[in-house]
């Protein structure tokens, strides 16, 4: 896609030039827009080097009307930062500069802001009443979060990461084909319980498993969302989340979700056992003594989906394997009755728990096989959604 990153001037605008960058990695085409003020936080030479075209600024350059050819070359806009400033004069169809003026010329086509400013800005009623005015015409808001600001304080105006609005740009060129499906992914770890204080973890993060909803949702489906404890957090109006700690829950969570939904991607990283005995007090020593656990299996919840799928549901499974890696995982396709499994080799640097990318291949019961490169854990669940809805 042709995409137009429009910058005013607040400090988030150094972040521009990442979110640059993110568009150009994911394919896109981008030139950017900025206004002068803008340029007092991010050079020109940054911008134009990372888009690798030259920058629009002046609405008087050589006599050139730029902003009508810029508004035919792109076919999305995206402003980030949007400034009080820029909210404002678009809300009120003010055109006094180069961005502003092409923002109105922009109609028609899908315009995304990213809002960064002082809280007490964000929460002026003339600004909310134009960010309600500008929703109103169909213009996206990703953002603003709340944390530490430049000013010194802590609240709502932080301009949201180029990885969000990357995200969002992506949201918003994708087809909805997967619209009036549901969804159901599980991720996350489990942790089973030892005593009050104790438990049995793993080093999983739940991002494969978010990357997954994310991508579903983007695609226009309802996702059931069953996670283990994570520090994660998502936000989407298509993805309902529910938290849960132990294997047993997360198998009762994931059971009574599956029989309406379309398909099923497990990703959790499930405890295969627990303790058999969990006390509801801090176990104390004893003397020089070792100790023993007693561990019980768990339920197999992708194996138990396996059983209840019916010819209309998709089940998908995750496998990670040290060795006989593409052996094991056909195995487990037949033996859990999989429509599609995952593997990731704990040989492949890179892949696995904790980190931002993933390799995985993708074999399905009817003997396709898909292998990725290393990847983000975005474009792998991508990759697996498109395989797995074909
Ligand atoms: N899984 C599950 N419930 C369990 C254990 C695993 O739903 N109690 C799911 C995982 O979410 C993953 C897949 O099963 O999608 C593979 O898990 P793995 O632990 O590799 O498989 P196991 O069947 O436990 O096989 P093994 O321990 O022999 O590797």
């Amino acid at each position: 896609m042709r995409i137009v990153v429009g910058i005013t001037g607040g400090i988030a605008a150094y972040k521009a030039p990442e979110l640059v960058r993110l568009l150009k990695k994911a394919g896109h085409e981008v030139r950017c827009a900025a206004t002068e003020h803008a340029l007092e936080f991010v050079t020109r030479t940054t911008l134009e080097t990372v888009s690798q075209n030259s920058l629009y600024c002046d609405l008087f350059a050589s006599g050139r009307t730029e902003h009508i050819s810029l508004k035919d070359w792109g076919e999305m806009l995206v402003i980030a930062p949007a400034t009080a400033n820029i909210i404002g004069k678009v809300a009120n169809g003010i055109a006094d500069d180069a961005l502003s003026t092409l923002l109105l010329a922009f109609s028609g086509k899908p315009v995304i802001m990213a809002p960064a400013m002082n809280c007490e800005m964000w929460a002026h009623p003339a600004v909310q009443r134009n960010i309600e005015t500008l929703k109103s015409w169909g213009i996206r808001m990703v953002g603003p979060e709340e944390g530490e600001l430049a000013c010194g304080v802590s609240g709502v105006g932080r301009m949201a990461e180029p990885a969000a609005i990357a995200a969002a740009v992506y949201a918003a060129v994708q087809p909805q084909q997967l619209q009036g499906q549901h969804w159901l992914v599980t991720a996350g770890p489990t942790y089973e319980r030892i005593d009050s204080v104790r438990f049995i973890g793993n080093y999983s993060s739940g991002k494969m498993g978010f990357a997954l909803a994310q991508t579903l949702a983007d695609a226009g489906a309802e996702v059931e969302l069953v996670s283990g404890p994570t520090s994660l957090s998502i936000n989407h109006p298509r993805i309902h989340r529910t938290s849960v700690e132990s294997a047993r829950e997360m198998y009762a969570a994931a059971t009574e979700a599956f029989p309406r939904c379309n398909g099923a991607i497990l990703s959790a990283a499930v405890a295969d056992y627990r303790p058999s005995e969990c006390t509801d007090h801090k176990l104390k020593k004893n003397g020089s003594e070792g100790m023993h656990l007693d561990l019980v299996q768990n339920p197999d919840i992708l194996a138990t989906l396996g059983s209840m799928k019916t010819s209309e549901q998709t089940l998908v499974g995750f496998a990670l394997e040290t060795d006989n890696e593409e052996a094991n995982a056909q195995h487990k396709l037949e033996k859990k009755n999989l429509d599609y499994i995952v593997l990731n080799s704990l040989r492949d640097k890179g892949a696995g728990f904790g980190v931002d990318t993933n390799k995985v291949t993708i074999i399905g019961r009817n003997g396709s096989r898909k292998e990725s490169p290393l990847m983000s854990k975005q474009e792998v669940a991508h990759l697996i959604i498109k395989t797995i809805t074909l």
